[in-house]
């Protein structure tokens, strides 16, 4: 396979199981993937600078993919990326951020997941002085004895979650047994373009980390991380001139966390051209439906981009179909004037506008690799789960 995946080269890979597969299917092109996991190690300087986002890929083999290029650092959102993560690294000791704001039933399962696995460091994060201490007390209760390594979200400007530089630093201590680790200071608010935005938000959070690392909060040993930086402002973070640097012995040391960039998107073209990355994922999809200027494709919202404004997605090589407004199971195309209609059946590949959003919607990938079919995983950790799966036997009250 050339480096740019065709549509050609996805339908001759495809074409032992196409009497079979069911459309949409979620296609992810392993090959892809580790050029793409390569090329980003090449650019931030080696796996050190890296804690990839697992929230994109969602699956073993990738992760699998990510810890045979050295990767040992990560960060989460939820309890199922969690243990998957931890499953599937088994006896290799990773690091890992929970990086949402743990309420108590997810804390607890985030403890038992990093007692399970206790080679593994598993941090979390505090989203303001009140959770950090609810998080303390919490882990108290939970029976939590050992130091929890924490970060400090900080805001710098996303106003999603974490508090301002100038809040954390009134921060006294850490309320027993939290420990603290490092600074979180995720910019997906700022775009490409916004250098000068993302760099002030740097110097902020180098402020905060010397101010911390002076005063009462800082943990007796090691150095504080600093984790910034999505596939949208990781090129800022590197070329900051502090963050790069070191506060002088060692005090912190900085990584960023894109997790888009492994496999990437519509919406990651810059980046795409920053280090040459590839499309990874693509939805297999077929024409269902055929009007005057009109076709109709099986993948809606529920299968490919459901958070965007249309057009949800490009339909690989053809650019005279174009998307609309997708509605649940169906993505209407318009087709240029004069241009040839796709006939029925006909299998296409759209390339999603977000793929995070995309991989959540599947139960399982089909994997392509040295350009031929190789088989079909889980995204073992897609959509949520509520924790109580071991109550499943217990039977529904009878109405009436
Ligand atoms: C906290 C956090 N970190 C990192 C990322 C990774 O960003 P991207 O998927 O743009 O690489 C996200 C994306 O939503 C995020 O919410």
């Amino acid at each position: 396979m050339t480096n740019k995946t065709t549509s050609e080269g996805l339908d001759q890979a495809l074409a032992p199981c196409l009497d079979r597969l069911i459309t949409p299917a979620l296609v992810i092109d392993l090959d892809a993937v580790q050029a793409n996991l390569a090329a980003t190690l090449r650019r931030v300087g080696g796996p050190q600078r890296w804690r990839p986002h697992l929230k994109t890929s969602k699956q073993a083999v990738i992760i699998e993919l990510m810890l045979d290029a050295g990767l040992r650092s990560f960060k989460v959102a939820t309890c199922d990326e969690l243990a998957l993560l931890l499953r599937t690294a088994g006896p290799r000791a990773v690091d890992v951020l929970f990086a949402y704001p743990a309420q108590r039933a997810s804390l607890s399962a985030v403890l038992a997941l990093a007692r399970a696995h206790a080679g593994s460091r598993v941090q979390v994060l505090a989203d303001s002085p009140a959770h950090l201490d609810a998080l303390a007390g919490w882990s108290r209760a939970l029976g939590r004895d050992a130091p929890l390594p924490v970060m400090l979200d900080v805001d710098l400007g996303m106003h999603r979650t974490g508090t301002s530089p100038a809040r954390w630093r009134e921060l006294a201590a850490m309320p027993d047994p939290l420990e603290l680790a490092g600074l979180h200071g995720y910019d997906g608010h700022l775009t490409w373009a916004q250098r000068d935005e993302a760099h002030q938000g740097y110097d902020a959070l180098i402020e905060l980390a010397a101010a911390l690392r002076a005063g009462p909060a800082a943990p007796e040993h090691g150095a504080l991380e600093l984790v910034t930086s999505g596939t949208h402002s990781y090129a800022h973070a590197l070329d900051h001139p502090g963050l790069g640097a070191g506060l002088g012995a060692g005090d912190w040391r900085h990584s960023v966390s894109p997790g888009t960039i492994v496999l990437s998107d519509r919406r990651s073209h810059q980046a795409a051209r920053d280090i040459g990355l590839r499309q990874a994922a693509f939805v297999a999809t077929r024409v269902i439906s055929a009007g005057p200027e009109r076709v109709t494709l099986d993948a809606g919202s529920k299968a490919i981009a459901p958070d965007v404004s249309p057009p949800s997605s490009a339909v690989l090589d053809r650019p005279e179909l174009e998307p609309q407004r997708a509605s649940e199971e169906h993505l209407p195309c318009r087709v240029a004037t004069n241009a040839h209609s796709p006939e029925l059946g006909r299998l296409l590949w759209l390339v999603p506008e977000h793929v995070c959003t995309t991989v959540n919607l599947y139960r399982e990938a089909v994997w392509i690799r040295g350009g031929r079919y190789v088989g079909v995983g889980p995204v073992g950790a897609s959509g949520h789960a509520c924790g109580l799966s071991d109550d499943a036997l217990v039977k529904p009250p009878r109405e009436g």
